[in-house]
């Protein structure tokens, strides 16, 4: 029996302007949706940031359906509480509207999606009404859109100059129009943000966009501190696992090589 407390579409998107910020993680397996529901978060999004972080990937550009419903997956079959959100792998929505809904689909039915996001602005809302006409609410997403690393020519802050914040402003509009339930504002100034939060009725969920967003989305290794290397300078590190996990290796392996480990109350009778 699905949980009475559990978030759906409308009553994440009644949080525009109504009660606290919406708190969004990623999530890629049953450990990290366990962890992030027993956390209280609102929504959980299986980003295809699952490529960075999970499958070596240099960007999200390789991740395929497949491996996107592999975790999707895993993600559905544990989640209790917090709504659904399946990123839509780049591709899957780019060669019209027929094959869009098709895949996008397979989320909904193979991995118990709620939504699906998808990357991009007023020229995806064609793509992003058949959605809505098959019954699959979109969230949006714009600004750095990492599908775009190629013709972005990098990881770069978007709308810094005064043309390109009004088109992500227009853009912004397009998506609200077309029907998207919320949209990830990432990458850009804090006050643009806040320009096109005050813009569109739905709400907005920031990463790397200031605090004036309608809600903050984090990817569940940042958070935790679970990565090798630097973070991007929007990431607040809670914890630092990483550390605490290759140090509990090394004491296992110590104990292993000097044979401390399996002592007399870990083994059998
Ligand atoms: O793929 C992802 O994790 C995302 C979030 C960073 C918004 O799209």
């Amino acid at each position: 029996m699905p949980d009475p407390t559990r978030i759906t579409v409308p009553s994440f998107r009644q949080r525009k302007g109504n009660g606290p910020p919406l708190v969004v993680l990623t999530a890629y397996d049953a450990v990290s949706t366990s962890v992030a529901e027993a956390g209280g978060v609102d929504a959980i999004l299986v980003g295809d940031s699952l490529g960075n972080v999970l499958l070596g990937f240099d960007s999200t550009m390789p991740v395929q359906m497949e491996e996107m419903l592999h975790h999707a997956r895993a993600v559905g079959r544990t989640r209790e509480r917090a709504l659904l959100i399946v990123d839509m792998p780049w591709m899957s929505y780019h060669l019209g509207p027929r094959e869009t809904v098709v895949n996008a689909a397979r989320l909904v039915r193979e991995a118990g999606a709620d939504a699906v996001k998808l990357e991009g602005g007023a020229k995806r809302v064609e793509v992003i009404r058949a959605l809505i006409d098959a019954e699959i609410p979109v969230m949006g997403h714009l600004g750095l859109t990492p599908q775009s690393v190629l013709a972005m020519g990098g990881y770069r802050v978007q709308g810094r100059e005064a043309g390109a914040a009004d088109e992500l402003l227009r853009d912004a509009e397009a998506l609200a129009e077309a029907g998207v339930f919320a949209m990830v504002l990432e990458g850009i100034p804090g006050e643009l943000a806040a320009r096109i939060t005050a813009a569109v009725d739905v709400p907005t969920i920031g990463i790397g966009a200031g605090n004036a967003t309608d809600g903050q989305v984090l990817v569940y290794h940042d958070l935790l501190g679970m990565l090798n290397g630097k973070s991007p300078k929007f990431v607040r590190h809670y914890a630092e696992i990483r550390g605490q996990q290759v140090d509990a290796i090394k004491r296992w392996a110590n104990d292993v090589r000097d044979k401390s480990f399996p002592g007399g109350s870990e083994t059998y009778d």
